[in-house]
């Protein structure tokens, strides 16, 4: 991109937070959008964090508007996920440059897992010395990281700041609540987290609404979804559902997981159910000798494949905090089997519904209706990645 090229970001009837507005940036306001006269600038050096699978479609916009702004970029896997269709399937599908390191950290305990990122990542971030960290979501190596970055000083940003599910059995909610008060610029990807973020006491100026970053992966990625031909070619008719499941509280008690797949077996009587298990849903299923009838369990899915069956599919059945936001963005239906939801927009403008009642979900999902045309949240336009960009750009030149 040449020197001062400006980049347009709609942002309908919103604002940066107040310093984004005071340094080295002019943004210019209209109504519908916010613009920035972003200069190339290989003097900001930025560090991805990555480990698992859900990280991968959050890094790919980001790291494509960094390219564009000239910055300089490092990858960095953990290696909590290292199965072909975890991980590197996503770096080639979405066009991800391969890590420049990969701490091969494996699966392990929290304990274990947390404690080995730390004491891998440490030498790489001294060596590497960025300007920022740059984390994704709420898995283990999201926290583990900005642990040993904020230590060492090192600045760290937060994509997908401010989500709460006030859940603590979840440890996914752990690494939220310990990497959002870490870091030093949380960029968020919905209104209510703004709320949240400052109702927990962080500062207005470090918050940036940017909008979702993983809707602009699946936004880019419809049509080559389509061309795979994949619900076409396994008789995907619209009819269907797609079942994703892999939280501990469904998946590791065996009482449990017995009678969601009960429930599921009762479903697929009537339609199509695909269920592309993850490895530890897998390996209970086995375990266990659960039968799931007619039920389609397949080992993962490419992105592109599982985008496919998804957009077409009558409902979507998960436990996935990323399918309640795809759904919620393809005007699909959504039943999550969760008490709680760290991501009410879902619920309140979405297309999800929170499911405890087991008995419920078949009619449910058999009374269930798409949103068409959908209705996505503010933000969810497919240029989250160029705001995360332009508010580490702006909030570098502060410094
Ligand atoms: C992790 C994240 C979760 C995210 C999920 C997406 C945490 C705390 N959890 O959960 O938020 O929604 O990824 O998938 O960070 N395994 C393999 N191959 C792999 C990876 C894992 O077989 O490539 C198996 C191993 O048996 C492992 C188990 O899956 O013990 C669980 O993996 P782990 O990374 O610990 O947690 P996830 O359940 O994948």
């Amino acid at each position: 991109m040449p020197r001062g090229t400006a980049l347009a970001l709609p942002l309908e009837r919103l604002r940066p937070a107040p310093r984004a507005t005071r340094n080295g940036l002019k943004p210019q306001y209209s109504s519908r959008c916010v613009v920035f006269s972003l200069n190339v600038d290989h003097s900001v050096k930025l560090l991805h964090i990555v480990g698992a699978r859900p990280n991968f479609p959050k890094l790919a916009p980001v790291h494509r508007a960094g390219q564009a702004a000239g910055v300089t970029q490092v990858i960095v896997h953990t290696g909590q996920h290292y199965d072909e269709a975890m991980s590197a399937g996503f770096f080639r599908d979405l066009g991800i440059p391969a890590p420049d390191v990969n701490l091969a950290v494996g699966s392990g305990s929290h304990a274990a897992q947390t404690a080995r990122i730390i004491e891998r990542f440490e030498p790489v971030l001294l060596q590497e010395q960025p300007d920022w960290l740059v984390v994704y979501g709420d898995v283990n190596s999201t926290m583990a990281t900005a642990i040993v970055a904020a230590k060492l000083g090192v600045r760290v940003a937060h994509v997908e700041a401010g989500l709460r599910s006030y859940d603590r059995s979840m440890p996914e909610e752990i690494n939220r609540v310990v990497t959002d008060r870490l870091a030093d610029l949380l960029l968020t990807p919905s209104l209510d987290a703004n709320a949240t973020l400052v109702a927990e006491g962080e500062s207005p100026e470090a918050i940036v609404f940017v909008g979702n970053v993983m809707i602009d992966t699946l936004l880019a990625s419809l049509p080559r979804a389509e061309a795979t031909g994949y619900a076409a070619s396994r008789g995907a008719d619209g009819r269907h559902i797609v079942v994703t499941l892999h939280r501990p509280s469904n998946v590791d008690d065996p009482e449990r997981l017995r009678l969601v797949c009960h429930a599921l077996s009762a479903l697929a009587e009537t339609r199509p159910i695909f269920f592309p298990a993850h490895p530890r849903t897998q390996q209970q299923l086995r375990v266990l000798g659960i039968d799931l009838g007619q039920v389609m369990v397949s080992d993962p899915l490419p992105y592109f494949e599982v985008l496919d069956l998804v957009r077409g599919a009558h409902a979507v059945v998960t436990d996935s905090g990323g399918l309640q936001e795809e759904t919620t963005a393809l005007g699909v239906p959504c039943f999550t089997l969760r008490p709680n939801t760290e991501r009410p927009i879902t619920v309140t403008e979405g297309t999800n519904q929170l499911v405890s009642d087991l008995s419920a979900l078949r009619s449910l999902v058999e009374g269930a209706t798409p949103v068409r045309p959908p209705r996505p949240p503010q933000g969810w336009d497919g240029r989250a990645g160029e705001r995360v960009i332009a508010a580490l750009l702006a909030h570098s030149r502060a410094h």
